[in-house]
């Protein structure tokens, strides 16, 4: 994994938008995996800028959602669902019925659920690019710590940490107990991965992920096994590096 240290957020976004238009450019088809969350806000505002200064034509892509939280859809404002189509999909020319596939947190028979998310990623032949934020307790998606890496699309109790963050999204404490996600197979089989990282409160996790041993403990630790991956961190969250 190569570790990439810039001034600041804005710049790691700036460079993350450009590489995957870049993917873009040089696989159209290509399968896109983006996260909900605060970390990826910034890279969206890069794409949605470059897409259109860049005359990007989108309309061969396709991007898959990594996770949800159980028993919430659109209509909450924090939901991973709500994040993604408000600060990105519906700002770029894509269709959203065939383009863009994601998990109903409120779908009556998950297994399903998790089984219609994978068939449209095996149809794809697989993501071409996913881009992580990482969780304060190391997560990626909602692989959580002592994660079973053999999953596809699973779903999994909370961590109590990811519980308690989840806080700062909803601005209360829901009665959220599990999440639906994309697993460690489909993470670690992607073509290319990238994670980001910004901000002190992430610089203990950051020291774990690159410096403590690749373990299913700190689920972001077992990107470093993905030669081609990268790991985007600014100053602050590489200060105890
Ligand atoms: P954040 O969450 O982007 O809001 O920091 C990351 C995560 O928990 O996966």
């Amino acid at each position: 994994m190569n570790v990439i240290i810039k001034k600041d957020y804005d710049e790691i976004c700036e460079q993350i938008a450009e590489q995957t238009i870049e993917q873009i450019k040089s696989k159209p088809e290509s399968l896109i995996c983006m996260p909900g969350g605060d970390t990826p806000l910034g890279v969206f505002k890069y794409l949605i800028q470059k897409v259109k200064e860049q005359n990007i034509d989108l309309s061969k892509c396709s991007f898959v959602s990594l996770d949800e939280w159980i028993s919430l859809d659109r209509s909450v404002k924090g939901s991973c669902i709500q994040t993604l189509f408000d600060e990105l999909y519906d700002k770029i020319d894509i269709d959203l019925q065939n383009q863009v596939c994601f998990f109903n947190g409120k779908a009556k028979d998950l297994d399903v659920e998790c089984q219609r998310v994978d068939k449209f990623i095996f149809d794809k032949g697989g993501i071409d690019l996913v881009v992580l934020g990482i969780g304060m307790n190391g997560h990626i998606g909602f692989n959580e710590p002592g994660v079973d890496t053999e999953k596809y699309c699973t779903i999994v109790p909370l961590d109590d940490v990811t519980r308690s963050v989840s806080v700062k999204y909803f601005g209360e404490q829901l009665n959220l107990e599990y999440g639906i996600t994309l697993g460690m197979k489909h993470l670690l089989g992607a073509k290319d991965v990238i994670l980001i990282a910004n901000g002190t409160k992430k610089a203990d996790i950051v020291k774990a992920v690159v410096q403590g041993e690749v373990s299913n403990k700190v689920p972001a630790s077992l990107i470093r096994n993905i030669e081609k991956s990268q790991l985007f961190v600014d100053e602050e969250a590489a200060s105890k590096l």
